[in-house]
């Protein structure tokens, strides 16, 4: 059951069944090259849904994000991956063709309401306005819902459609740590970008009278 629905999306709830997902992306190196900090080396078994479900279980807010069948087609395929539209039938295949990643807030201290944001979408469908439809909703539930005060995030400074993302949503660039990550033989620098609830709201007013 879908908690809630964006455009082209539902966002529900995490399964048992979805760590097979985690664990296609977590070796995708297109995915992490733009995320993962630590040494990128292939990943998998117990440890590696142990620390998955150490990370996921302290969020304040996990949303699997499932991609609304109806909108199917706006998957591009992996050349190494069997295209097998016509075959799938069954609810597991349904669920694998159906998944687009998550999104996920963590709250370190409640005291303070200030949120952590980060989001991870399958490479199949990048490009589609996923990501930017699911950071809307979790900036608006945030707020609204949430009763957060802030919601900050940070990036790889190669990371250009990330930042994209987060500038169509509001976010506002807050500083930039030089040379933090090693990629590809060179340093990295780090963004920091957030966005305040009074902000939101006037942004969010704004967006409304021009409607
Ligand atoms: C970053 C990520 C979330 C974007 O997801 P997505 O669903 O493709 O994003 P959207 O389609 O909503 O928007 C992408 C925007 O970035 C733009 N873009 C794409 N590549 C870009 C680049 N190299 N430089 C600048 N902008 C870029 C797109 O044109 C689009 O902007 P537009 O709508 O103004 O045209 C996705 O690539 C991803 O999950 N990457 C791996 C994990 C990750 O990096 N997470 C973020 C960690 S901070």
């Amino acid at each position: 059951m879908a908690f809630a629905t964006t455009k082209h999306l539902k966002l529900r709830a995490m399964r048992d069944s979805d760590h097979a997902y985690f664990d296609i992306e977590e070796n995708d190196q297109r995915v992490m090259r733009t995320t993962f900090p630590g040494y990128i080396v292939p990943k998998g078994g117990s440890s590696a849904k142990e620390q998955r479900e150490k990370f996921l279980s302290s969020a304040l807010l996990l949303v699997i994000i499932e991609v609304k069948k109806e909108y199917t087609g706006l998957r591009k395929w992996d050349e190494d991956e069997e295209r097998k539209e016509n075959s799938v039938k069954k609810a597991e295949d349904w669920d694998r063709e159906l998944f687009g990643g998550f999104a996920v807030l963590h709250l370190p201290w409640p005291k303070n309401r200030e949120a952590s944001f980060g989001i991870s979408i399958l490479t199949q469908w990048w490009g589609n306005g996923f990501a930017t439809e699911v950071t809307e909703w979790v900036v608006q539930h945030g707020f609204e819902q949430l009763n957060l005060h802030r919601i900050s995030l940070n990036f790889f400074g190669t990371n250009g459609a990330a930042k994209r993302v987060y500038e169509k949503c509001g976010f506002v660039h807050e500083g930039l740590k030089k040379k933090v990550f090693w990629l590809d033989g060179q340093w990295v620098d780090e963004g920091l970008m957030g966005i305040v609830d009074e902000d939101y709201l006037e942004r969010k007013k704004a967006l409304a009278s021009k409607s």
